[in-house]
This record gives C-alpha cells, sequence and structure tokens, in this order.
C-alpha cells in the first residue's frame, strides 16, 4: 500500500497552480448524458475520481477522448470530449457507483434522456448517514415513479419524457440540485427550483447546461427558473478552479509561515474562506494571476460554523483544523452540513494537537508544535488536513490510504515539493 511520508517544518513559498474543481468536473461530466452531440470540457482535473466517472459513462454507452494537456499551462488539466449518440445502458451498476457517492449523478440525465434509470444506492465517502431522498423527491415531482429494490433505485417517466415541476428542497442539497437542473433541461415545460444550493459548483453547472443551449434564470440564485428543451446541442466547457484545492494550500501556507500564490484561484468564490484566513492572522491578496496568502505573525484562533454557500464550506473544515491546532489561542468549529465528519481529530490528537469534540461542535486549543506520526483517515479532507499536520510537525509524518487524496488532489507531491515542502510518496508502506 502506498503512503505519503513528510518531514515537516519546512517554509512553503512560492507558486501553486490550482487545478479544475473536482466536484465541478463531477457534475459536468454525466451532462454529456443529455444531448447525442460531443461535450467537450477543459480543464479538467486529473483525479481518481474524475477516471471513476469517466469509466461510469463509458459503460453507458458514452464515448470519451482526452484530448490532451493544454499546451499554454503546462500540467493544466485535460480536455475531455464526450459522446453519448447513444445510451448502451440506463443501469449504473454497484461495483461503479460504491467507488463513488458522485455517481448518483447521471441518475437525472438518463431518466430525462431515456425515460428510466437504474442506479447502485451510493456509498462514498464515510463522512455520515448521506441519503439521497431529495434527489428523488426531486425527480419524482418531474413526474417519475420511483422504486427502490435490492439495493437500486429505478426511477421511471411518464410516456412521453419528464414534465417540468416545482421543486422545494427542505433543506440545500448540492447533489440533489445538480440531479434537479440536468433532468429540468430536458422536461417539457418549465420547473422552479426553491431553496436551490448556491455552491460555485452549481453555477459552473448551469453554464454548461445553458451552453448545451438550456435556458435558466436565477442562476447563482436559491431559486431557479428552467426551461426545458426537447434536444440540448454540443458546447464546450471550461471547468472552474478548485476552490476547496487552493483553500487547502492556502491553509499549508498558514500552518508553515509561508508565503503561496494560488494560481488561478477565484476569490469569488471563496469569500468565506478567505475571511476565515484573514481572521486568522494570514495575509490574503488577490493579486492579477491568483490569490496569494501569506503568514504575518502568529495564527490567531477563530469560531467557525460549516454551513450552505456562501457560508464557510464543510469540505474545509478538516484543513482549518489542522491550522487552528496551531493558533495562538482556542477555536471553536461546529459541523452543520455532515455528522461524523470529525474523523480526522483523533489522528491530529496522535500528532499532539489538542481538540475535543462534543456533538457537532469541536474545540481546539491551540498547541505549539505538532509531532510526526503515522496516521491515517478514512475519507478525503480529512487526509489532506493530515498532510497539512504533517507540514508543519516536527519529524517524519506518515499518511497512509494515499487513494482518498488521489480523488481530489491532483498531483499533490508535485505542488508542495514545488514550494519547499519534504514530500515523497512511498510504496512499499
Ligand atoms: C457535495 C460535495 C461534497 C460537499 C457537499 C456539501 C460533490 C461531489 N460533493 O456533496 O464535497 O461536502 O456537497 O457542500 O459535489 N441530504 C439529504 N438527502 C439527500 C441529499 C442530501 O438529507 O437526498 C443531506 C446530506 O446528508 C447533508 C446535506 O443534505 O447533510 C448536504 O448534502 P449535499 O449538499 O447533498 O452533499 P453532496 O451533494 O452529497
Amino acid at each position: 500500500m502506498e503512503r505519503i511520508v513528510i518531514r515537516g517544518q519546512r517554509r512553503l513559498v512560492g507558486r501553486v497552480p490550482i487545478s479544475g474543481a473536482k466536484n465541478a468536473a463531477l457534475t459536468l461530466l454525466p451532462c454529456a448524458l443529455l444531448t447525442d452531440q460531443p461535450l467537450t470540457l477543459t480543464n479538467l482535473p486529473r483525479l481518481a475520481d474524475v477516471d471513476t466517472f469517466g469509466h461510469l459513462v463509458n459503460g453507458l454507452g458514452v464515448d470519451t477522448t482526452v484530448t490532451g494537456a493544454r499546451a499554454d499551462r503546462p500540467g493544466g488539466g485535460r480536455a475531455m470530449t464526450l459522446t453519448a449518440d447513444r445510451i448502451a445502458s440506463t443501469v449504473a451498476p454497484y461495483d461503479m457507483v460504491r467507488r463513488m457517492r458522485a455517481s448518483i449523478l447521471v441518475l437525472g440525465p438518463l431518466l430525462a434522456r431515456e425515460g428510466e434509470a437504474t442506479v447502485s444506492l451510493p456509498g462514498g465517502c464515510a463522512i455520515g448517514n448521506r441519503p439521497i431522498d431529495l434527489h428523488l423527491k426531486a425527480l419524482e415531482a418531474l413526474g417519475a415513479t420511483i422504486e427502490l429494490a435490492a439495493g437500486y433505485v429505478k426511477a421511471t417517466a411518464p410516456r412521453g419524457g419528464l414534465v417540468g415541476g416545482q421543486i422545494a428542497f427542505p433543506v440545500v442539497s448540492v447533489g440533489a440540485t445538480e440531479n434537479a437542473l440536468m433532468a429540468a433541461s430536458l422536461a417539457r415545460g418549465e420547473t422552479v427550483i426553491d431553496n436551490a444550493a448556491r455552491e460555485p459548483e452549481i453555477v459552473d453547472l448551469c453554464r454548461c447546461l445553458q451552453a448545451m443551449g438550456a435556458e435558466i434564470d436565477g442562476v447563482g440564485t436559491e431559486r431557479l427558473h428552467i426551461q426545458g428543451r426537447s434536444a440540448l446541442s454540443a458546447a464546450e466547457h471550461r471547468v472552474m478552479p478548485d476552490r476547496i484545492e487552493a483553500g487547502s494550500y492556502a491553509c499549508a501556507a498558514g500552518i508553515t509561515g509561508g508565503d503561496l500564490l494560488l494560481e488561478g484561484a477565484a476569490a469569488h468564490d471563496m469569500r468565506a474562506i478567505l475571511a476565515g484566513l484573514t481572521q486568522a492572522g494570514l495575509r490574503v491578496t488577490e493579486e492579477a494571476d491568483g490569490i496569494r496568502v501569506a503568514a504575518d505573525g502568529p495564527l490567531r484562533p477563530l469560531t467557525l460554523s460549516t454551513a450552505p454557500f456562501p457560508a464557510f464550506p464543510t469540505d474545509m473544515q478538516a484543513q482549518f483544523m489542522a491550522m487552528l491546532a496551531l493558533a495562538d489561542g482556542t477555536s471553536v468549529l461546529t459541523e452543520t452540513i455532515f455528522e461524523n465528519r470529525y474523523m480526522h481529530v483523533p489522528e491530529l490528537a496522535r500528532m499532539g494537537a489538542d481538540i475535543q469534540v462534543r456533538g457537532r461542535t469541536a474545540v481546539v486549543r491551540g498547541v505549539s508544535g505538532l509531532a510526526g506520526a503515522p496516521v491515517m483517515a478514512t475519507d478525503l479532507r480529512a487526509s489532506m488536513s493530515l498532510v497539512l499536520a504533517g507540514l508543519a510537525a516536527a519529524g517524519e509524518t506518515q499518511v497512509l490510504r494515499v487513494y482518498h487524496l488521489d480523488r481530489g488532489y491532483e498531483r499533490l507531491e508535485e505542488k508542495l515539493s514545488a514550494v519547499g515542502a519534504d514530500i515523497a510518496r512511498d510504496g512499499e508502506g
């Protein structure tokens, strides 16, 4: 099994290129199922989750052609053309879906295009229960009939296809909003989605669907109006920069007392993250080619609560916690989106962090230093928090279960080494 070995306490200085966003890519790829015309996605990150999604849609009949990295930005993302001139299968099998929860995002497009879809109930990150009831209710509002049997959900459209409808989400869900948007784009008539997620990845999805010919109003707001089309067409779309990757490297600057330029990061997608960094005592400046985050004295403690966009993202909670473990005072973090998203806490504690969890709240008492240790985590962002802790810790840290990091961080060791980290992958762990 592979592991990442870090010798910590090196100050990181330099430029880190930010890749295309994983979570945007995972909702843009299934858009290819909505049309028989080619969809080209550029700035697609090289990630295990993107490959897994590629294999999933290949199995449904989508032809994928990778046209290489962009010549003007070395290593800066691939372009992929996806063509589904016909759908070969409407079944997303357990073996694919269990590897990646986002596989549920083929449900809406397959149902809208073919009138039926069967998708295994998802697995994915072990960060709580994560039901899909809101996805199913949204599709029912467009006329679908849902059956659950033997670990699969089967959705069937009425004769003549999905029809526009009123969807009002009781809680904000990124994935359910994405499934609803994709399905509504091919439904007959108008759909209104209330309490829609407003995450930048949703805006990116809307832009792609618009480029394919969908008519969507209210983009970026909690009320979306979609005029369904009988067919969508060819398009090219550039995947937005990964705000969570950028935020993670910002924490790497903070925890090492460093100075990093996050090349290509988009500040308007990261306001709550940047506000948190500033309150933690970092100097954050928006520059022409990205965001610069530099240490400026000791780290200060924070009180933070995760919530849907535009508030502070749950996907940054673990990385901030690692950084705040070394702050000059006591921080209080509250996780409101997922239960069971503190699995990094015992591992950070093994490195010397002082963190008490009670229910949804974690109290982080800053310590003067962390010590390297072998650690492992059970989800992607938790794994990154351990890498961050390792970058600041005295001695050697070994992060096991590297496959979590490969799901969401493109060329992690390369990007960190280039700015001065002592980090390598070791195959013998
Ligand atoms: C997406 C992101 C994930 C991020 C999360 C919240 C992708 C691939 N993943 O996940 O990285 O952490 O948004 O920003 O984009 N819920 C229900 N029923 C449902 C769906 C969700 O109760 O049918 C609940 C969830 O359990 C959770 C909350 O709603 O408590 C938000 O989840 P949701 O926004 O749907 O997260 P994902 O789309 O799975």
